[in-house]
């Protein structure tokens, strides 16, 4: 909890102003970063884009700078999560015209810190997402410092820095025979881990975009992980070892949704339908499958029958979270016939939950979910364990870690099929496996509790990053 108010209400030591990659994903945690921020005593600006825009009202505490953005109605319409939407949206917040919006924007609040003093905190420095390098050079321009804020795990980050050495010792490009091979040097992952940009239609552009947080982080003041000491420890300490020798603090600060006062509401670009708590109370303890793959996979129309017959089929209670746009292509994906009167009393689908609540709720006994690292931190803290179905990105990576590091949830691979669906989720719910899979979570939630508490690392993390904030 974010206990330390210090400053909070008298004049701000500083300004920090953020700026998040326009994607629920980022937004949350660059939003929970910046109330934990608010409560340490600095003064907060949101800078955005109207694509995807926060709600202002949402917190008071908070100063909105808009930036105007170049993303173009057909950027906007790519598939979520396609690398097309990846492309364009890069574009987009690289192009000239939003780094010099931001350029302005950051002009205008160090003139407010100058001019009107004792009355506007100075700025400090500028957070941003690790893939906004125009951003950063727009602030660099104006002698501001950044810090970078990492939305992924250490160990994605350690992976992103590893790309020259995957490819030399011929890891990649990835081939049928070597998949199941375990890169040594970045344990537990294997070949089949690792995202490919040889199976790009452009290996330069992907590899580009991957390097993206590597160039911001070397050209930065600092990098912020969410993320905690006890979980990646080794991670950690590599990428520690590497930043250190450029003169680059890091700061592992996580699970940012607990070192906060903004919470879920606020964050969330979707409406959560919270009907789904009463129906939970109705629920046994520890009985309930909760499903969400986050808000930005798709899934196909095949796969997506065979999700709902799994779950129809496992006999369990379920929670399952069809969000608009789920399925490639339809914009509320039909649920097969028959499968309500099938799972009545027994299954609710809701379009968007608020989750947080959710994986808090004593009738949840598991989440299948696409391993996005917002989602993996959450069910970590609340020790349920997971049945991970991974789609790109980082969400491999997480995902190994998972059932082969943490051992805290059972990987689904292959081709998603119902009667493998079935007992993917027998073994989770109440098998011996299942059982061994949850005490585990339960152990490593009281592990990340303990990062909260006021001596824990990421309450020390945050004190530290605060005091590099002042010295700038
Ligand atoms: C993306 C990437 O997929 C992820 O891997 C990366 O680390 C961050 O960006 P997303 O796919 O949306 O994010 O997944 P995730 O990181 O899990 O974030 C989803 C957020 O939405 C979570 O904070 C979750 O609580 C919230 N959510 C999800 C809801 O509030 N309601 C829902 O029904 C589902």
């Amino acid at each position: 909890p974010p206990t330390r108010m210090a400053g909070a209400r008298s004049r701000a030591a500083a300004r920090v102003a953020v700026f998040p990659l326009p994607f629920q994903g980022h937004i949350t945690p660059m939003l929970q970063l910046a109330g934990a921020l608010h409560a340490r005593g600095l003064a907060i600006t949101v800078l955005h884009t109207a694509f995807n825009a926060p709600d202002p009202a949402r917190h008071p505490e908070f100063s909105f700078a808009a930036v105007p953005d170049a993303i173009s109605d057909a950027a906007a319409a790519t598939e979520d999560g396609s690398m097309d939407r990846a492309l364009a949206m890069n574009a987009a917040v690289e192009a000239p015209a939003l780094a010099e919006s931001v350029r302005d924007a950051l002009a205008s609040m160090l003139r407010a810190g100058e001019q009107e003093e004792e009355k506007e905190p100075r700025l400090a420095c500028l957070v941003i997402d690790a893939t906004l390098t125009a951003v950063q050079e727009a602030a660099a321009g104006l002698g501001v410092p950044t810090l970078v804020l990492h939305t992924c795990s250490a160990a994605c980050f350690r992976l992103f820095r590893s790309y020259d050495m995957l490819y030399d010792k011929g890891y990649l490009p990835a081939q049928e025979s070597n998949l199941l091979l375990p890169v040594k040097e970045l344990p537990p992952l294997q070949v089949r881990d690792l995202f490919d940009p040889s199976k790009l239609p452009s290996k330069e552009i992907g590899l580009k975009l991957l390097n993206l947080a590597n160039e911001t982080t070397a050209r930065s003041s600092g990098a912020i992980i969410n993320t905690f000491e006890a979980l990646e420890a080794q991670e950690l300490e590599t990428v520690r070892g590497e930043l250190a020798e450029k003169g680059i603090p890091i700061f592992p600060i996580g699970p940012l949704h607990k070192l906060t006062s903004v919470d879920s509401v606020g964050t969330s670009l979707l409406k959560q339908d919270s009907t789904c708590i009463q129906w939970l109370d109705t629920q046994e303890s520890g009985s309930v499958l909760y499903v969400s793959f986050g808000s930005v996979v798709h899934i196909t129309q095949d796969e997506f029958t065979e999700v709902a017959c799994g779950l129809a089929n496992s006999g369990k209670p379920f929670l399952w979270v069809v969000r608009r746009g789920l399925v490639l292509g339809v914009e509320k994906p039909e649920l097969p016939e028959g499968f309500e009167s099938a799972v009545k009393g027994r299954g609710k689908v809701i379009e968007w939950a608020p989750q947080q609540e959710v994986l808090a709720h004593s009738a949840i006994g598991g989440f299948w979910t696409h391993s996005g690292w917002n989602s993996t931190l959450e069910s970590v803290y609340e020790g349920v364990p997971m049945l991970s179905r991974p789609n790109f990105g980082d969400q491999l990576v997480t995902a190994r870690y998972v059932e082969d590091r943490w051992k805290i949830g059972i990987l689904l691979e292959g081709v998603l099929e119902r009667e493998k669906i079935k007992r993917a989720i027998t073994m989770l719910m109440e098998e011996k496996e299942g059982m061994e899979t949850r005490q585990r979570a339960k152990n490593l939630k009281e592990k990340m509790r303990m990062c909260l508490e006021s001596s824990g690392s990421s309450q020390q993390a945050v004190d530290k990053l605060v005091d590099h904030i002042l010295s700038f």
